[in-house]
């Protein structure tokens, strides 16, 4: 069975991780073009570098919680025949054990050279403007997808859905695109549509079933039924 997860925020709340949309989501604080756009960057990168060096730090405090470890748990079984395709930019599900994770909206840690396009790992602040690694200019950003931007490995989950029997959407509000038209095209490449989320979806109505609850609960559940 061919299986492609998308996680967004819902996933890592239970862990910490504050979501974008809920109630203190982090665009309650902020005006995400103040933060999230090629724009912003350009007219004020220090705003910029502060708000995403503060949620890197602020990594380091949180853990995966039981979902990201059940994900993993699937995926010592299904192996190449599960994708998990996340527009989270934390690291809870590498450290949660999973290890074919694709970060559609890139990760905090990783810096992207405006330079040479190359891409670096990176733990500590980009605030200060450190060289690029790579090629020494200094000219790195965040390595994460604003709006506006073109999602990494379009092409990639494109192929996974289109062969996949199963697609599990687990955390996210179905309120931004691409990702939220995947179940849709999922479902017409023939596959089985699920929500996972703790409230219906803004595409709830699209899948074939939704289960409401934390994910912490429901996911373990949901891997549990698929290994028997
Ligand atoms: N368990 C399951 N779902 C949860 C939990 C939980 N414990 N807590 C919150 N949720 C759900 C919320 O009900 C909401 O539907 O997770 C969803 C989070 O939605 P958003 O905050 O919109 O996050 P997400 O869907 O990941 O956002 C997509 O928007 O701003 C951009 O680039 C950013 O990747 C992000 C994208």
């Amino acid at each position: 069975m061919k299986v492609v997860v998308l996680t967004g925020a819902g996933i890592s709340a239970e862990s910490g991780v504050p979501t974008f949309r809920d109630a203190d989501g982090l665009w309650e604080g902020h005006r995400f073009e103040d933060v999230a756009t090629p724009e912003a960057f350009e007219a004020q990168p220090s705003v910029v570098h502060r708000f995403y060096d503060a949620r890197r730090t602020a990594l380091l405090a949180v853990e995966p919680n039981p979902a990201h470890v059940a994900l993993a748990r699937l995926e010592e079984h299904l192996g190449d025949d599960l994708l998990v395709v996340t527009q989270n930019i934390d690291d809870l599900h590498e450290r949660g054990g999973s290890t074919r994770v694709l970060h559609m909206h890139g990760e905090l840690r990783s810096a992207l050279c405006t330079g040479c396009s190359g891409r670096s790992e990176w733990t500590g602040d980009l605030g200060d403007y450190p060289p690029c690694p790579r090629c020494g200019v200094v000219g790195l950003r965040p390595d994460v997808v604003w709006f506006g931007e073109v999602p990494y490995g379009m092409d990639r989950i494109l192929a996974a859905l289109g062969t996949a029997d199963l697609f599990v959407s687990i955390g996210t509000s179905g309120a931004v695109y691409p990702a939220a038209g995947f179940v849709q095209y999922a479902a017409t490449a023939g596959a089985r549509t699920l929500e996972l989320n703790l409230v219906p979806s803004e595409g709830t109505h699209l899948f074939d079933e939704a289960r409401h609850g934390p994910a912490a609960t429901l996911v373990p559940a949901w891997v549990g039924e698929l290994l028997g």
